[in-house]
């Protein structure tokens, strides 16, 4: 039998790759996106990687009589929201766009699953709640940390709100999933990062920089205590993060879950400084990259990677696709978007 999936933020990159992966596990998949943040490429990629016409939906998920709509004409059970703001220093800047936007639309998928009966919910949260750890790796036990930006503490609070909601509505099951550093895109080529203005994160900044679009990538400090005084962090392939995700709603609609509310770990387990990142992008893609040391970033942690083993274990899930492979598909990605 055939399930639906709504994805919400499905136009944009990780919800793009995560429809890609759910239609490939016999899903049917349902994509709402406002366009705010993304354009109708993201969809257009899904539908031709997949050769099925995907239902799109244009709609802001803080309007909740136009969200109501969806619900009322899609006959879905699960939902992955991903339709959220993400930029840290935006959020930094701006905090209300990021509480009324994160928040409510949040807020409002959970009153319309219980309005119209839906059960399973798939939350994208972020390796940003452990801030800065006192132990590596971390588990979903570590502590979380006071955030240090809005959108960091969206992210918390969106997690809280779930914990009460499914302790509160028996009718809810629901799966946070703590993301590390997504990177990377589809082996098509056809759908990936397209970030608007300049790159904050790294591998758009590397692949814009390798394509001439930026003249050279800071790396944000080399005096840190690790091993070559750059950041650690845990780059997550963005076809595998997709993967945890279809791991998820499995999980769910066949009733493996065994507690109606659970956390995840999305990443390797592996530590990379940002130097080898772009050690290893230069070699895979045979090219050398104009870098310059610049002072840390305001906000930046210094190492944080992931312990993998209750995804690994319980979710059945893990990250499979090498770094090289991932760094070369970030750059077609780029040659693709650039049209080099
Ligand atoms: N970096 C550079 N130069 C750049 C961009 C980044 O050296 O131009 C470095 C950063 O200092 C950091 C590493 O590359 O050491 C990764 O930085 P990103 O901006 O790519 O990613 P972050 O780890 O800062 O942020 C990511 C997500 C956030 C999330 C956070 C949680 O983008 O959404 O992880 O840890 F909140």
């Amino acid at each position: 039998m055939k399930k639906t999936v709504l994805v919400s933020g499905g136009a944009g990159y990780i919800g793009s790759h995560t429809a890609v992966e759910l239609i490939a596990a016999g899903y049917d998949v349902v994509i709402a996106d406002n366009l705010s943040n993304s354009d109708c490429s993201g969809v257009e990629g899904v539908r031709r990687i997949t050769g099925v016409e995907v239902p799109f939906v244009e709609v802001d998920c803080c309007d909740k009589e136009a969200f109501a709509r969806v619900f009322a004409q899609y006959d879905f059970d699960s939902v992955i929201h991903f339709a959220a703001f993400k930029a840290v220093g935006e959020s930094v800047a701006d905090p209300m766009k990021y509480y009324r936007n994160n928040l409510l639309s949040f807020m409002n998928v959970v009153d319309l699953m219980r309005e119209y009966d839906r059960h399973n919910i798939v939350f994208s949260s972020s390796a940003t709640v452990y801030g800065e750890p006192d132990e590596l790796p971390v588990t979903e036990l570590s502590p979380r940390k006071p955030a240090t930006s809005a959108y960091g503490n969206t992210k918390q609070m969106c997690e809280d709100i779930l914990r009460d909601s499914v302790a509160a509505y028996d009718s809810l099951r629901a799966i946070a999933l703590r993301y590390f550093n997504p990177i990377g895109a589809h082996p098509s080529a056809l759908i990936g990062e397209l970030p608007r203005g300049v790159p904050q994160n790294l591998v758009p900044y590397i692949t814009q920089t390798a394509a001439g679009v930026r003249e050279c990538l800071s790396v944000f400090g080399d005096d840190y205590p690790t091993e070559d005084g750059s950041c650690l962090r845990d780059y997550i392939d963005i076809v595998d993060l997709a993967r945890a995700h279809v791991a998820a709603i499995d999980r769910m609609t066949s009733g493996d879950a065994t507690e109606r509310y659970e956390i995840f770990n999305v990443g390797t387990g592996r530590a990379v400084s940002v130097f080898e990142l772009v050690h290893t992008f230069e070699r895979v893609n045979n090219l050398a990259l104009n870098h310059k040391v610049a002072p840390r970033r305001a906000g930046d942690v210094m190492a944080v990677w992931a312990d993998t083993r209750r995804a690994n274990e319980v979710l059945g899930w893990r990250a499979e696709r090498p770094l090289d492979e991932t760094l070369r598909s970030a750059w077609e990605w780029e040659k693709y978007v650039r049209k080099l």
